[in-house]
Formats: structure tokens, sequence, C-alpha cells
């Protein structure tokens, strides 16, 4: 690891700042190399004071990943269609990724991950949590690990992305488009991470309809014991941004969560989306 690059954790369960990177830079592959380590090792990783980091450098930070996503929904930063502007207005309500989820399990590939720029943060609130979809994989009994790793799950936007869904009602400053007939994938409920081999949950309360081969109903309880285990306290970490701050974090096995406690404020930031891979 360069010794100019510091991985500090912010919780036990997952999250670390790392400092000495200058994500605007063209960074030298053994920084490259303890970033992407970092990220491998805790889940979501932070970056303090990225002021000069400008919408091309956020770009070809994320592209150092893989591929950049443009978002099937939302409209992207003019000239920069990989960049999602998320802003909440102050006399907005609604807010952007405000119930726990992992991006975009609503598609064939999955985010890997998304890597969130502050620009403007409100004085107070607007945290973001995470969770570690390992952890809660970790925590359940043999009987209940073994009955998951069978199942597969049906993901779609439609229930966030219709005309009535959170997701597209937090669009006032948002060019979001709704959709009422969002195509619909099964992914395995327990995902193996590609590049670590670690076993982790895969559903989300936003775009996890039920289980594949089951009805809504036959679904509901048991994916309701999900989403409640999975957002447990002791699997979580929480961000408090700074005007600069950058957040990444690694979807394949991470909830996030983008709290709405700071109504009467402005908050804008900007997000580029790194393509993943079909869950296994
Ligand atoms: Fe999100």
């Amino acid at each position: 690891m360069p010794d100019q690059i510091a991985v500090k954790p912010i919780a036990g369960a997952l999250g670390a700042e790392i400092e000495g990177a200058d994500l605007s830079a063209d960074l030298s592959n053994q920084a490259f190399d303890a970033i992407h380590r970092a990220l491998l090792d805790h889940h979501v990783i932070f970056f303090r004071d990225q002021h000069s980091l400008t919408p091309e450098a956020h770009k070809a930070f994320g592209r150092r990943f893989g591929s950049l996503n443009v978002h099937p929904y939302v409209s992207g930063m003019d000239g920069h269609p990989e960049i999602l502007e998320i802003i909440k207005e102050p006399d907005e309500q609604i807010n952007f990724g405000g119930g726990w989820h992992s991006d975009m399990s609503y598609i064939e590939k999955p985010a890997l991950g998304s890597i969130l720029h502050a620009i403007e943060v409100p004085e107070y609130g607007g945290d973001t949590l995470f969770a570690n979809q390992m952890a809660a994989y970790d925590a359940l009994s043999d009987g209940m690990k073994a009955m998951l790793d069978g199942l597969t799950a049906i993901h779609s936007a439609s229930r966030e992305y219709s005309s009535r869904g959170q997701s597209a009602q937090a669009r006032q400053s948002m060019d979001t488009q709704t959709t009422d007939e969002a195509p619909e994938y099964a992914h395995p409920v327990v995902r193996t991470h590609p590049e670590t081999g670690r076993k982790g949950l895969y559903v989300n309360p936003a775009f996890t309809l039920r289980f594949k081969d089951m009805s809504k109903r036959e679904s509901r309880p048991l994916l309701a014991f999900l989403f409640d285990h999975c957002r447990d306290e002791r699997f979580t970490c929480r961000f408090r941004w700074s005007d600069g701050a950058v957040a990444f974090w690694d979807n394949r096995c991470v909830w996030h969560y983008a709290l709405n406690d700071y109504q009467g404020q402005r908050r804008h930031m900007r997000r580029v989306t790194v393509n993943g891979d079909r869950p296994v």
C-alpha cells in the first residue's frame, strides 16, 4: 500500500475513510489497488474534501472499476449522461433513495457500485446509512441459510418508478420518467461476491417483489423477516456528509438509505454508477 494512503474503519460492520487520496488526480496503479482493496475489505469507503473532483474526473475514477451506467429512468447531467444529479431543494418533501435498497437490482446486471460526490450538503441531516449484507447472511442459522441458498427472487423497478412510486416522485429537481411496465429479473437470494467469493443476502425492500415461482402473498412473510433482519443495527454504519466528500459503496453486498431529515435545506449530490455483472 502506498504510504500516503491510510484506511480508517468507521464502524465494526463496514465502512472506512480513506485518507491521502486525491480522486481528481491520475491515480497510480498502486494507489488504485489500495483503494480497490479497501472497497473489498470495508464494502463502503469514504473520501473527504474532494473539492476539485470535476464531472470528468468523477467519471474517470469510476471507469477504473468498470463501464459506467446511464440510468434507465433518471436523466443525467447536461453533457454527462452517466452522472445523476441528485438534488433536493428546500421546498421539496420527498428525497431520492429514502428507503433501504441496493442500487439498480431491478436490471439484469445490477450496478457494481455507486460513487456519490457531495456538492452541497445541509448544515445538519441528510446522512446516509449502509448495511453489510454479507454480515446479515453470516448471522443467520444454518437451517435458514440452507433454505435461502436455493431461492431466487424477482426484482423490478415497477413499484419505485411507477407514477406512485417514491423514486419517481422525488423528481421536482430531477428529470425522472415513470414506468408502469418495468421488466422483471430473477436474482439469487444468496449472492456470491464475484471478487471475494463471500456469500451475502441479495434482496431489498425497494425492488424485490416476491420469490420466483411463489405468489406475493406466499413471499411476504419471509421477505418481511429478511428486510427486517438485513437492516439490523449491528450490520450498519452511518456517514455524515461534508461538502466535497465522496462515498463509494459495493452495491453487490451493501444496502443504503438516504435519510430525509433536512427539510427546508438544500442537498446536491452527483452520482456515477459502475456497471456490474449478473448475480450468481
Ligand atoms: Fe441508492
